[in-house]
């Protein structure tokens, strides 16, 4: 397993000047171009980080993982949101693109992401993990080659996402995702875990044996991972 480079941190804060560091230092050598950027909790740190840095990303061009379906930019629950919220109102990017989950056509949505991604390959791809091993919404079964998509959520990612939304609101069920494929063509993936919670997933991804049981062990198959964690493994 020489592609997983584990660095372990004792806080999500420490975990978040790691990434930091790394990303300077791409900057400085001019090797980041294209940046992938995800949602979550997990980010949150991160992406305070950088805005209260000197990193200039004005020449940077961003894609996100992810979008759910059915859900305005303007909603707070919206990843677009997310991203205006905590990184794009604060720092200036040359391009940023998330999914439009508002698309009249979905499918075609999906295409046209997944021929921007082939025109600006990613050359780091942040990514974190939900509690059953997805990543971005790259749910336990989905082919491990798959591309940009339409995704149907979990019990389990729905049961997780509930708590931010109110009784009376409807968390939505599907979302347009990066494909699995689409997030091992970037040229680094760096991977936050925080949490006993994710204890699951970072023990299948070190088991070694790739399944689409558990899509972050796809990882495995890319020869430069960096994985940020607090985790005692
Ligand atoms: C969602 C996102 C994933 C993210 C996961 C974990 O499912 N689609 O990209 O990795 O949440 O979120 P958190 O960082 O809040 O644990």
């Amino acid at each position: 397993m020489n592609n997983l480079k584990i660095i372990k941190v004792e806080n999500p804060e420490q975990g978040a000047e790691n990434v930091c560091e790394i990303i300077k230092n791409e900057l400085e050598s001019g090797r980041l171009n294209v940046l992938g950027l995800a949602t979550g909790s997990t980010m949150i740190p991160v992406y305070n980080k950088w805005t209260a840095s000197d990193l200039d990303f004005s020449n940077i061009v961003t894609f996100n993982l992810d979008e759910y379906i059915g859900i305005p930019e303007s909603s707070p629950h919206s990843y677009a949101y997310f991203m205006s919220e905590h990184l794009f109102d604060k720092k200036e990017f040359r391009k940023t693109n998330i999914p439009d989950g508002m698309a009249e056509d979905l499918v075609e949505e999906c295409e046209a992401y997944e021929d921007l991604l082939l025109e600006y390959p990613l050359d780091i791809q942040l990514l974190g993990v939900g509690e059953n091993g997805h990543i971005a919404f790259n749910e336990p079964g989905t082919p491990l080659d798959s591309v940009t998509h339409v995704a149907q959520l979990t019990e389990s990612t729905l049961g997780v996402n509930s708590q931010y939304f109110e009784n009376d609101e409807k968390i939505p069920e599907t979302a347009i995702t990066m494909g699995i494929s689409s997030i091992l063509g970037a040229k680094k993936l760096i991977l936050l875990a925080f949490g006993e919670k994710k204890r699951a997933a970072i023990t299948k991804l070190l088991e070694g044996n790739v399944t689409a049981q558990w899509p972050i062990t796809k990882l495995l198959d890319h020869d430069d991972v960096i994985i940020i964690t607090d985790l005692e493994i």
